[in-house]
């Protein structure tokens, strides 16, 4: 197959350029050379005649997204909807990474593909409008994907929360993490290989939520982490509503997939994820 990766040097985009580029002939696309929201620069897209396209550009920092409604809609939505229309045009398939974040967080038990979405900030609006874009070409897969964490971080946050606690623990810089937002932390490279199987086994259109098995708080999170590399840090529990955050955040948005089991494709535990991880960065050995 011939596939594009969109956002190839941002965290999901460079696991995907990982695990696709063997297989297939595998285009990658940074920021430098497509921007999604300008209809003429998506033009590049045609000369390389894919198969396939992979979304994977956002606005992403959700506090902004409160403050710069409209360039958060201009890239998450109006950027989806150029791609959508595009690959419809060259008959290619679409996919579009969305959000845990279409989801209020009302729940008590992960949200499946069957849930409604409800967002409640200006991000996680947007990304259910690129979602409702990219159905507009009938060959779409629509995949979820949650917190998460690769060794290229996020160029949109400058980072991931595994290297803000682990850099944070070794200056002994006392850590304050929230104890009642849950979610499911996803290492890209699952996601990504996830996305490979999904595309390979051409599963039937439609959405998909590929996160890493299990859910946990942040501040589960972080314990997590300092027990795996043995920092020690002084760590405490503290509500959402002692931060001043712009947006508003789902209480409760850990993801599960009802439609992938089905088709023998099952995501590994967040806790083994985050372990190779750690490796994967040097922060532990492989024999720890
Ligand atoms: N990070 C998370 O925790 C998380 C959670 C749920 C869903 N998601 C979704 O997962 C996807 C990937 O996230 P990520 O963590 O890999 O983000 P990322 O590291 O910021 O990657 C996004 C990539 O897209 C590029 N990009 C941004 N705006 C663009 C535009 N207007 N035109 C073309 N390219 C553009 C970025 O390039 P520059 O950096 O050079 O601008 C970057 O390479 C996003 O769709 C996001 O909404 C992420």
């Amino acid at each position: 197959m011939r596939i594009i990766v969109i956002g190839s040097t941002g965290q999901l985009g460079t696991d995907l350029m990982k695990v696709l580029e063997h297989e297939h002939v595998t285009i990658g696309l940074t920021h430098k050379q497509v921007e999604v929201t300008d209809w003429d620069s998506c033009q590049i897209i045609k000369e390389h005649s894919p198969d396939v396209i992979i979304n994977t550009a956002a606005f992403i920092k959700v506090d902004q997204c409160e403050e710069e409604p409209l360039k958060t809609f201009t890239v998450n939505a109006i950027g989806a909807k150029n791609i959508a229309t595009i690959s419809k045009e060259i008959e290619a398939t679409t996919i579009f990474i969305s959000t845990d974040y279409v989801f209020d967080g009302s729940k008590t038990e992960p949200y499946t593909e069957d849930d409604a979405p409800n967002p409640i900030n200006t991000y996680g609006i947007s990304k259910l409008a690129g979602e409702l874009f990219t159905k507009q070409n009938p060959k779409h897969y629509i995949i979820r994907v949650a917190s998460l964490f690769g060794a290229a971080g996020a160029s949109g946050k400058g980072g991931n929360f595994i290297e803000t606690m682990i850099a944070k623990a070794k200056k002994n810089e006392p850590i304050s993490v929230v104890d009642d937002m849950w979610m499911s932390p996803t290492y890209t490279k699952d996601a990504a290989s996830t996305i490979k199987k999904i595309i390979e086994a051409k599963l039937p259109f439609g959405t998909y939520h590929a996160t890493n098995q299990g859910y946990c708080t942040w501040f589960q999170f972080a314990q997590e982490i300092f027990k795996i590399t043995n920092l020690n840090p002084t760590l405490t529990p503290i509500k959402t509503n002692q931060l001043q955050m712009k947006a508003k955040r789902p209480q409760f948005s850990a993801l599960k997939s009802i439609k992938l089991p089905k088709y023998g494709i099952k995501m590994r535990d967040w806790k083994e994820a985050l372990y190779d991880y750690l490796i994967e960065k040097g922060h532990i050995a492989k024999s720890e």
